[in-house]
Order: C-alpha cells, then sequence, then structure tokens
C-alpha cells in the first residue's frame, strides 16, 4: 500500500514561508490533565490573549474532537491511544501551516503523551501539565461526570477507575487550584510568547 503512495509535501509552500506571512512561530501548546482541571478554560483564555497580540492560533479540544473526527472512539485505552493519535496528526498539519495550535486533552498516560510528542516533534512541543487535585475536579463536577462514574454509570473515567499519570517532563506546570483563570492563563501565556514571536 505504502508503495502506491507519494506524498507531495516537498512541492506545497514551505512552512517557514507560511510562519512569515503570519509573523510568528508555530508551536504545539498541549495541555494534559483530569477532566474538569481546567485545560479547556485555559485553552480558550489563551487563544484569546494571542489572538490579541496578532497571532493565528486554532485550539482543538476533546470534547469537540470526539464529536467529529473521534466520533467512532470511546474510553479504552486503545481509543484513547487512537484519540491522540488522530488529533496529533492533525494538529501536525496546522503546524506545517503555520498555525500556534492549542491542544487540550486529558491525554492519562506516559504513552499517550509519548504518542503525540513523537508524531509533533519535541522542538514543537511545549507540553503543560493542569495539575489540579481530583478533589478539587471533582468538587467542581462541572459536566456532572464524577458524580456519575462514583455511581458506576461511566466506566474507565480517568482518575475514578483508569489511571491518570503524572507527566513525568513537563515543559509548564499550572496550579489552578490556588490561582485564577487569568493568572494560570497569564502563566501560560508569558511560557509560550518569547517561543512563538518573530524576533
Ligand atoms: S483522552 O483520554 O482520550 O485524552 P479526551 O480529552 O479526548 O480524553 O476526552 C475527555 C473528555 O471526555 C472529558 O473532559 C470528559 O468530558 C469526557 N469523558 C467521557 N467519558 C470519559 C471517561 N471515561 N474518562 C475521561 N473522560 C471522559
Amino acid at each position: 500500500m505504502a508503495d502506491n503512495i507519494h506524498p507531495i509535501f516537498d512541492q506545497l509552500i514551505s512552512r517557514e514561508e507560511k510562519e512569515s506571512f503570519l509573523n510568528q512561530h508555530s508551536r504545539m501548546i498541549w495541555l494534559t490533565g483530569l477532566s474538569g482541571s481546567g485545560k479547556s478554560t485555559i485553552a480558550k483564555g489563551l487563544e484569546k490573549e494571542l489572538f490579541k497580540r496578532g497571532f493565528f492560533v486554532q485550539v482543538l479540544d476533546g470534547d469537540n474532537i470526539r464529536t467529529g473526527i473521534c466520533n467512532n472512539l470511546g474510553f479504552s485505552e486503545e481509543d484513547r491511544s487512537e484519540n491522540i493519535r488522530r488529533i496529533a496528526e492533525a494538529a501536525k498539519l496546522f503546524i506545517e501551516a503555520g498555525v500556534i495550535t492549542i491542544c487540550s486533552f486529558v491525554s492519562p498516560t506516559q504513552k499517550i503523551r509519548r504518542i503525540a510528542q513523537d508524531i509533533i516533534g519535541d522542538k514543537d512541543h511545549i507540553g503543560v501539565f493542569v495539575d489540579t487535585p481530583i478533589e478539587v475536579c471533582e468538587q467542581r463536577d462541572v459536566k456532572g461526570l464524577y458524580k456519575k462514574a462514583r455511581a458506576g454509570e461511566i466506566k474507565n473515567f480517568t482518575g475514578i477507575d483508569a489511571p491518570f499519570e503524572i507527566p513525568a517532563n513537563p515543559n509548564l506546570i499550572v496550579k489552578t487550584a490556588n490561582q485564577s483563570i487569568e493568572d494560570s492563563v497569564n502563566q501560560v501565556l508569558a511560557f509560550v510568547l518569547p517561543q512563538i514571536t518573530k524576533k
């Protein structure tokens, strides 16, 4: 099969030219953390702040993606891996188009996060651990999912009966329990700005 595929990547307008057009360096900002940890909130806030400063940004978010390109996937280890593989491949297309891409996914294990980072490449990958204790996530329970998981109505729920492994080497750790949303967004913003700004 692979013998019959002839990619034309090298014949297209280059990423560098697209980055120059957009006056930015494209990167992937990967937010990992429990459900309810604040990933989507930070992604939304960060997108706004970056856009305000003239950056061109795209957010890929768990609940959105799972209604579209990953709508045939569940929450087994295997399906989560495939979910993340597809997302990382999609994010790579955005990055190649010069777009700063914010990905907000539980991505609960080292192996799963490794899949994403290997597809994107270390140079373009900024790993952010949204480190919110499960007690806080459960108390927030914005979507009512922890209650359902405790009641046994949802199986394989991350943090309850499915694992969440603490990221080994995140580039940044955001502790949302101790600070405002604005502070969390500003913390990520300050970290990424030097990496995406063209000199
Ligand atoms: S991941 O594990 O494959 O990275 P993803 O980020 O796409 O997960 O989706 C997680 C979202 O799906 C959660 O924010 C939550 O709203 C919802 N969800 C539904 N069932 C589960 C489950 N069993 N475990 C985790 N999240 C779930």
